[in-house]
């Protein structure tokens, strides 16, 4: 591929109304242009069943201190190099906080659309209230409503696109922003550990100029679950993601071995999951899984993703000691993620093609 430079992505006019919107008129009916066809999909329906994966259970605690650990360090190689995610739990958050934030999540979503547009997204940018980008006309577009807000660095937020209402929006979005760089510290370490790296191998790479950013995806109820999804396959452009799902209602479905499964929930753990920049940082041990989102026909989903994303000058490459003969290296040096991921993403190519040497 030759060089591409950094482009970002071009918005064509949005949709006029929010999947929340659509989703509220009566009726079996969903536009055009949510609608996956059969043979987009391996000629199987959205709505057949799916087998569970099997997602380790992987307690932080442990993988945090060094002496013990060897068991769990091997459990989280061993998911990481399959499966691509770990359900993590003793991550120190309590339940208690956790389900305020879902709560106040639940109570933004519920707001009268007018309230919510006041945090709407602008035309261009990804912050803020709203639907997915539209970026072709043939863009099949996803059955979910959206709120994008950056965590940190701490003066890059717009504070205008966070809620103040409900009242305690903001503070309890910032102290669970304040929990997260702790428990990524002790995913990269342990995850350099377990590939026999020095410890700051991967937290080097991520460096300290990185940004968290949050995304809060709300997924209303789906007359057609069958045809429909929240969100299409994809993998993260991040390095991890940390997404803390519904407590009740499922819809993540990750790949493996070709086929689609279920990840099923495991109350108060944070699922992680692998994203582009960690797969060419372990020069595809780990692998960055593709995932999607179905919907549902008689329940509301709502999930927080946060992405970890390195500074878009910093450079990101395979980890030498990871390469050698019988594993030459696959990815080259990459800067600015995001932005390939984006051009990538809008032609429907695999966006960690575009790192392949
Ligand atoms: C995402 C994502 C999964 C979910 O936001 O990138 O994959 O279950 N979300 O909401
Ligand atoms: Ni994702």
């Amino acid at each position: 591929m030759a060089e591409a430079e950094p482009l970002r992505p071009i918005e064509l006019q949005p949709q006029p109304k929010t999947v929340q919107e659509l989703a509220a008129i009566d009726g079996k009916e969903v536009p055009e242009r949510y609608i996956h066809k059969a043979d987009n999909n391996g000629g199987r329906a959205l709505d057949a069943p799916f087998p569970v994966l099997d997602v380790p259970t992987v307690d932080l605690q442990l993988l945090a201190s060094s002496s013990s650990g060897g068991e769990e360090l091997e459990k989280l190689r061993s998911a990481l190099s399959s499966c691509g995610c770990i359900q993590a739990i003793n991550h120190g958050i309590t339940s208690a906080f956790l389900d305020t934030l879902q709560e106040v999540a639940r109570q933004f979503f519920a707001l009268p659309s007018e309230e919510k547009k006041k945090y709407s997204r602008e035309i261009g940018s990804i912050e803020g209230y709203g639907n997915d980008m539209i970026l072709s006309e043939h863009q099949i577009l996803d059955w979910t409503d959206r709120l994008y807000l950056i965590l940190s660095p701490e003066d890059k937020r717009m504070l205008k696109f966070w809620p103040e209402n409900p009242e305690s929006f903001r503070r309890i979005l910032h102290e669970y922003s304040m929990k997260l760089p702790v428990i990524l510290e002790v995913l990269l370490k342990a995850m350099a550990r377990s590939l026999n790296l020095e410890e700051n191998q991967f937290l080097q790479q991520y460096g300290d100029r990185a940004t968290m950013q949050a995304r809060f995806n709300f997924y209303p109820i789906c007359p057609r679950p069958e045809l429909v999804l929240g969100v299409k396959p994809h993998a993260d452009g991040s390095v991890i993601t940390l997404l803390l799902q519904d407590k009740e209602v499922k819809g993540l479905q990750v790949l493996k071995d070709d086929q689609w499964f279920n990840v099923p929930i495991v109350p108060q753990a944070l699922l992680i999951n692998v994203g582009d920049q960690l797969e060419i940082m372990t020069n595809g041990i780990f692998k960055s899984p593709l995932h999607r989102v179905l919907t549902n026909l008689e329940k509301e989903r709502i999930t927080l993703a946060v992405f970890c994303l390195p500074h878009p000058d910093q450079e990101i490459q395979p980890v030498e000691e990871l390469i050698n003969e019988t594993n030459p290296r696959l990815y080259k040096k990459v800067k600015d993620y995001v932005s390939l991921f984006f051009q990538y993403y809008q032609q429907g190519r695999k966006p960690i093609e575009a790192a392949l040497l």
